[in-house]
């Protein structure tokens, strides 16, 4: 009997997939660059067994099932016979996984569970066979992106940048940030990221995204590269207003920006105003916020997190090991 344990973290797309050229392996319509969330993580568990491969929920303290539908399910089983036959697994497996975070509200649990995923499975591959080949973390993430886009970032700590087939890590000499994410919903998106993908491509505004994306990249590199925070802020600002106008022109439009949203937007632009800074801001495919915080700004940060629960009763805040002595 083997038994393997591997987990990855969730990340937080700066510069934002969103579109394919291929929907059959997950090819991006433009590069993206993330932070990974090393605080959000899904676990997966891999063990030998008989009969038909299943999923299980892994029941570990402080992990929560994710919310995995019967859909959900056979897109994680079918992601993994497909690596099983990439590394020649013939044994059948059970497939525990959970996330210590809320699944399936824009906290993209989809690419840390996919990226978990592919771990775990290399791991198993390499643990029940003498001769499984080497994977380098590059290779895992051009799989892991076949399962699921987002993840291939999910296999680099830190910062990561999507182009074409697989992620690599980057570095920047802003080596750690701060996250705060404004929970505001934690209820089921009515429109998968993936269908997302593909009602993006028939608004108008879509013809053009890839250049605005790819400026934005290089505007947002040399930003980092220069510590230019303020200008990170703008840009990363610009970029997720940029995805959220498509959605809300695509044909059927639809929409994940709330009251709430908004108002924690107006909030940071207020603060930005106040203190000439503040934290860069953005939101997934999803009503919830996400902050990030030079580790030099965790004061501010701190009065901040105070003002939005005084001033959004229902918001939740789950923040990164930075904030722990606030808690
Ligand atoms: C809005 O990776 O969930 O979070 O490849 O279809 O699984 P699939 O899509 P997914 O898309 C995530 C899109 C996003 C932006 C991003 O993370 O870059």
């Amino acid at each position: 009997m083997s038994k393997v344990t591997e987990s990855a973290p969730a990340n937080i797309a700066l510069i934002k997939y969103m579109g394919k050229t291929s929907s059959a392996d997950n090819t991006p319509t433009n590069p993206s660059l993330s932070w990974s969330l090393s605080h959000l993580v899904t676990e997966v568990e891999i063990e030998s067994s008989s009969g038909e491969d299943r999923w299980e929920p892994l029941v570990k303290p402080g992990f929560d099932t994710p919310c995995l539908s019967e859909k959900g399910q056979q897109r994680f089983l079918k992601f993994a016979s497909h690596l099983k036959s990439v590394w020649g697994v013939e044994q059948s497996v059970v497939i525990r996984s959970a996330n210590n975070f809320p699944a399936d509200c824009g906290i993209a649990s989809s690419a840390s569970s996919f990226a978990a995923l592919t771990k775990a499975m290399y791991a198993f591959a390499r643990a029940v066979q003498a001769q499984a080949p080497e994977f380098s973390l590059e290779d895992l993430s051009r799989l892991s992106r076949e399962g699921s886009g987002s993840s291939c970032r999910s296999l680099f700590p830190g910062w990561a940048i999507w182009e074409n087939q697989q992620a690599h890590a980057v570095e920047y000499p802003i080596p750690d940030v701060a996250h705060s994410l404004i929970l505001l919903s934690e209820e089921k998106k009515t429109v998968s990221s993936s269908e997302a993908h593909r009602l993006v491509a028939t608004s108008p505004r879509f013809k053009m995204r890839p250049e605005r994306a790819k400026a934005r990249l290089q505007s947002l590199d040399k930003a980092l590269r220069s510590k230019n925070w303020v200008l990170c802020y703008g840009l990363v600002r610009d970029e997720y207003i940029d995805m959220h106008e498509l959605f809300e022109t695509s044909e059927p439009a639809f929409s994940y920006r709330t009251d709430e949203s908004k108002k924690a937007d107006t909030l940071v632009q207020t603060l930005w105003r106040e203190h000439h800074d503040g934290p860069i801001i953005t939101m997934d495919a999803g009503p919830n916020v996400h902050l990030l915080w030079r580790p030099d700004q965790l004061e501010l940060a701190k009065e901040f997190h105070k003002k939005i629960l005084n001033d959004m009763p229902s918001a939740r805040l789950i923040l990164s090991p930075h904030f722990m002595r606030e808690l």
